[in-house]
């Protein structure tokens, strides 16, 4: 069926031709809870070009705000910043209506899009550039980020800097300009996006930054793959992103727990109210209810994790393991860590999560505690000093 969608314009010769969606919750295991998008840019300059495609399901999407501007047979180059199916499920789809003389990838991304979809393209490389007519569109390549794949391009023209997955965040919505959303809402997502999405290449992230003067770019318009764009006040989301990845210590501490008879609960709580007898905000978690991509940002956003569980078959408790391996993989820094639980017979729990906190170099203040069966006053006072030691340590660190 023919659809209606309109492109918007972005910039004197740019258009959003991607899509939003609304509806997805599960972008491989990140709880999405605000949906996302998969933004594509149409350049309308001599060479007509399209900036990446959309997941695949949204093909219709792309094409149709795409013909709202000009005959999608009409596009003679397309370039695949990134090529992750986000952005290039759409591509052999495209590449059939569109038929252009020309499609652009990097190294790695000319590899994945071969090994993806049977898809030849032209390899680019930093300092690499292509004349459009009027303009033209250099290219950096962004290895790891987010992919080995990952390049940026600029269009000198309109001083629009395409950033793919870089100072992006996902959050659906029906305003293009990020100065039309609430701030909060804002840092809350880039926050939980970088924390699921970058933390595991923060140093990469970090020397990006660092390393953007020296490209020489004059950017009006950052235009990411994913969330709101940006003109003029990029800044902002440039310096958010610069504190997630310099990982400093904040003074917040964050207690996630499993529990199966409500002992590791209880001693959850009293550990909370130990660290917040010191003055330190603290968020406390109970897995059943929350989800991996909820535990990373907190853990981004902390000075103090804290993990507790029972032992179940001689484990920690399934759904600690969970949670643990997830955040160990996004390689979080400069944490202070501190391992409690329960038991009823063997009690490895407790000592399970404390090696994996020393494998992430959580540096752990505090021996791990672990009660039989259901904590003593005894064992409730010990982790309640816990968490002061817990919260001085902290504080000591931040220099307070
Ligand atoms: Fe939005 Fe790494 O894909």
């Amino acid at each position: 069926m023919k659809r209606n969608l309109k492109a918007e314009q972005v910039a004197p010769h740019i258009w959003a031709v991607g899509a939003v969606d609304w509806n997805v919750r599960n972008f491989h295991g990140y709880l999405t809870e605000r949906g996302s998008t998969y933004n594509a840019f149409l350049v309308m300059d001599e060479k007509i070009t399209l900036i990446d495609t959309v997941k695949a399901p949204f093909a219709d999407d792309l094409l149709a705000r795409i013909a709202s501007v000009v005959d999608p047979e009409k596009i003679d180059y397309v370039v695949s910043n990134h090529s992750e199916p986000d952005h290039s499920g759409a591509l052999p789809r495209i590449l059939e209506a569109v038929k252009p003389e020309k499609l652009f990838a990097s190294v790695a991304g000319a590899k994945t899009l071969k090994a993806y979809y049977g898809i030849d393209a032209e390899v680019v490389k930093t300092g690499d550039s292509i004349s459009l007519g009027k303009g033209k569109l250099a290219f950096v390549d962004t290895k790891m980020l987010h992919w080995p794949d990952s390049m940026v391009s600029y269009y000198d023209l309109d001083k629009a800097l395409f950033s793919q997955d870089a100072f992006g965040m996902h959050l659906a919505g029906s305003k293009l300009w990020a100065d039309e959303y609430d701030s909060g809402v804002l840092e809350q997502q880039a926050r939980k996006y970088f924390a699921n999405i970058l933390n595991v290449q923060a140093p990469k992230v970090a020397s990006l930054i660092e390393s953007l003067p020296s490209l020489g770019l004059e950017i009006e318009f950052m235009l990411p793959d994913h969330g709101p764009l940006w003109r003029g006040d990029w800044g902002w989301i440039v310096e958010l992103y610069r504190d997630c990845a310099l990982q400093k210590p904040r003074k917040r501490a964050f207690v996630a727990y499993a529990t199966m008879w409500n002992s590791t609960r209880i001693l959850a709580d009293a550990l909370a109210d130990g660290i917040r007898e010191r003055g330190i905000e603290v968020a406390v978690t109970d897995l059943s209810v929350s989800d991996r991509s909820a535990v990373m940002t907190e853990v981004a956003n902390s000075g103090i994790i804290a993990f507790g569980a029972p032992t179940m078959n001689n484990q920690m408790f399934p759904a600690m393991a969970d949670a643990l391996c997830y955040v160990k993989g996004l390689r979080p820094k400069n944490k202070l860590g501190f391992a409690f639980g329960s038991y009823g017979w063997s009690g490895e729990g407790a000592k399970q999560i404390a090696a994996e906190l020393e494998a992430m170099g959580v540096e752990q203040p505090v021996a791990p505690i672990q009660a039989k069966y259901m904590p003593t006053p005894e064992e409730l006072d010990a982790v309640r000093q816990a968490g002061v030691a817990l919260a001085d340590a902290l504080l000591a660190k931040l220099g307070n």
